[in-house]
């Protein structure tokens, strides 16, 4: 099934939304200056011209209260100029801003939160030139997911500015049936951690999911840790490798204005961004699961297909599939590698590689 009639489509987010954002590298700990030297390392680094647009703030931006009138206010210490300010510096930078709140009492970090506000805060995001609302989980007691989130769509539509809806709600009441018709994106579990077995247990999350996702409508495993150290290199390829073939909104959370050369080439990769940029918004579908050995497949806009070969085990192998298990006929077709960005042959039937352990071979088939 694909979701059918009533699902956004407001081209507000045709292909998966790109950005920074706070949270996996610096938690609680934000502020402006923090927020505009990450600005300028975008522009520097060349990754806001590779597609990283949405410059974030997650939990934490807050005062512990809110204005006499009823508003939520930044913190004056951490954004001493406010927040429209901050966002028209971001605007400047040829960039989009994103703002975090919770649908429960308190945030995540127990800040104030938006339950029963929805509609003021919107629209206060909305007076700062917020681009990109992030509504989160926490302290919603027994809310429930849809009408929770129906309540946040009206308000931000009606909000007078237009913004990304991304919906934080973990998962945990099968978002993917309800919010493409409500939000841009939505997380389909937990939090990610920097570690290998969070990268596959988020993996495993998206098995099937595929059907729900489309252009303005997208489903969000999470933010990347690429870069975060708690992985090694050929890990945090496999990870975005496999963000982009899920379609995912690709979200760098590291310290961009430090970053070493190796996160900056996964970051930056060309081929692999446009894969998880691809037009036709097809987030991959798993074909094959033999023990540690699996391939993720996606159809792309040219009529080509990317394809992932994923050895998750601790031990060399060889990954293989044939043009049937895509649903390909047989005949030659021309294999390119996507990271290396040449040809790495062709096959009659399928192709088949040798692979590290936590490696993902990732190729574009023609
Ligand atoms: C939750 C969310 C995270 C982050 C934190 C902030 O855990 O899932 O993405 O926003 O809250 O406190």
């Amino acid at each position: 099934m694909r979701v059918g009639l009533g699902v956004l489509s407001d081209g507000l987010a045709p292909t998966p939304p790109m950005g920074w954002n706070t949270w996996n590298r610096f938690g609680p700990f934000v502020s402006e200056s923090l927020v505009l030297e990450t600005a300028d390392a975008l522009v520097g680094t060349g990754m806001r011209d590779a597609g990283y647009r949405y410059v974030v703030i997650d939990d934490a931006w807050h005062e512990s209260a809110r204005d006499d009138a009823g508003d939520l206010v930044e913190n004056r210490w951490a954004f001493p100029h406010g927040m429209a300010w901050l966002a028209e510096e971001i605007h400047r930078r040829g960039l989009r801003f994103g703002l975090y709140t919770c649908a429960g009492d308190l945030t995540c970090q127990g800040y104030p939160a938006s339950r029963g506000c929805e509609a003021r805060d919107a629209k206060r995001f909305a007076s700062w030139g917020v681009d990109f609302m992030k509504v989160d989980w926490c302290n919603t007691r027994c809310l429930d997911g849809e009408p929770t989130y129906r309540i946040w769509s009206e308000s931000v539509r009606a909000a007078g500015r237009p913004m990304v809806l991304s919906i934080c709600e973990w998962g945990r009441h099968d978002p993917w049936t309800w919010s493409p018709r409500l939000g841009h994106m939505w997380r389909t579990g937990p939090d990610i951690e920097d570690s290998w077995a969070s990268l596959v247990d988020t993996l495993d999350r998206q098995v099937g999911l595929h059907e729900y996702a489309g252009p303005d409508h997208w489903n969000d495993p999470d933010m990347l840790e690429v870069g975060n150290g708690g992985m090694s290199e050929e890990e945090y390829r496999t990870h975005f490798a496999l963000w982009a073939m899920l379609a995912a909104p690709l979200m760098a959370g590291n310290d961009v204005r430090t970053m070493d050369e190796a996160t900056r080439a996964i970051l930056l990769a060309p081929e692999v961004i446009a894969i998880d940029q691809d037009p036709l918004g097809r987030q991959a579908m798993r074909v094959v699961k033999d023990g540690d050995i699996e391939v993720w497949s996606r159809e792309l806009a040219d009529g080509s297909r990317a394809v992932l070969l994923l050895n998750r085990g601790a031990s060399s192998c060889e990954a293989a599939v044939t043009w049937r298990a895509l649903g390909l006929s047989e005949g030659e077709r021309v294999v390119r590698d996507v990271w290396r960005r040449s040809d790495a042959g062709a096959g009659r039937e399928g192709y088949s590689t040798s692979t590290v352990p936590h490696a993902a071979v990732l190729v574009r088939v023609r």
